[in-house]
């Protein structure tokens, strides 16, 4: 067997959601160097140009599409309108919305929009993708879980939840398609160094530096590209048995 034909993802079409930046700009550029032709997606056209630019550069073919995927039925329409481009072999699911706050002072609008984005939509893209995946009888779903799902953190609470819930929902699908060479999977990382963390890294660098410290085993936040190997695992034929299960990439807790 060589490595090609277990991690090469050469033919293969990738949707990686919120691939604008940070981890998902990190992923689609994995599976773009892996061979897969990569759909790029953000809030807004345009927003992908930089990775899209990064990934033509490297001789691999890439799209774009756009969509706030907090609306009703952005998921379907998404999926939808990336089989126009071609068939999705493979959906990383790693858009989120994240609002910090304890459940004290969590109010409805925060609640709904990440329940609409973590959840929502992610019910909406596995319910347009999974049959058409099925029919194929080939399909791999990558969910961007966190460390939160299983330990969560009480500033986090909500978004905890969510992750969770995202992750049942995964194990759920991987019953029900196991047999039609789907398989569905969370890569659920622990502190990656991102956009989302900016407050806390540019606010305070000394903090910063101690929370980093303290938050794993490791005594530092991950880069983006240390969630890519896991990726192009869960992505190809690597993976072929396993389903329904979390990958922790934490720097150990
Ligand atoms: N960073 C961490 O420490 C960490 C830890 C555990 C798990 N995770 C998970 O890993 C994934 C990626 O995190 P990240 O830190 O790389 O995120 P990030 O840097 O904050 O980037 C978020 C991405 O999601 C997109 N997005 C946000 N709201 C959206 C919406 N309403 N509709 C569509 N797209 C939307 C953004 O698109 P635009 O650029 O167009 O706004 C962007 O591409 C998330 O699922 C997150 O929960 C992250």
């Amino acid at each position: 067997m060589s490595l090609e034909s277990i991690f090469g993802l050469k033919g293969r079409t990738a949707l990686v959601t919120g691939s604008s930046r940070g981890i998902g700009a990190a992923i689609a550029e994995g599976l773009a160097g892996a061979g897969a032709h990569v759909i790029l997606h953000g809030v807004k056209p345009g927003s992908t140009l930089a990775v899209q630019e990064k990934i033509a550069a490297s001789g691999a073919s890439v799209s774009e599409l756009a969509a706030d995927l907090a609306e009703p039925g952005a998921g379907h329409d998404l999926i939808r309108r990336a089989e126009e481009i071609a068939p999705v072999d493979i959906l990383v699911i790693n858009a989120s919305a994240q609002i910090n706050a304890p459940l004290a002072e969590l109010t409805n609008d925060d609640l709904t929009l990440q329940l609409a984005v973590n959840l929502g939509s992610t019910v909406d893209m596995l319910q347009a993708v999974l049959p058409r995946m099925a029919a194929r009888k080939w399909g791999r779903v990558v969910s961007l879980g966190s460390i939160n799902q299983l330990r969560p953190k009480s500033i986090v609470t909500a978004y905890a939840a969510t992750k969770a819930a995202q992750h049942n929902l995964i194990q759920s699908q991987a019953r029900d398609y196991a047999r039609d060479n789907v398989l569905l999977n969370t890569l659920a990382p622990g502190l990656v160094d991102t956009d989302r963390n900016a407050h806390r890294r540019d606010g305070d660098p000394e903090a910063w530096a101690e929370y980093t410290r303290t938050i794993n085993w490791m005594g530092r936040a991950a880069h983006p590209q240390e969630m890519v190997g896991a990726a192009i695992f869960l992505s190809s034929e690597a993976c072929s048995f396993m389903t329904g299960e979390s990958i922790f990439l934490t720097g150990g807790v």
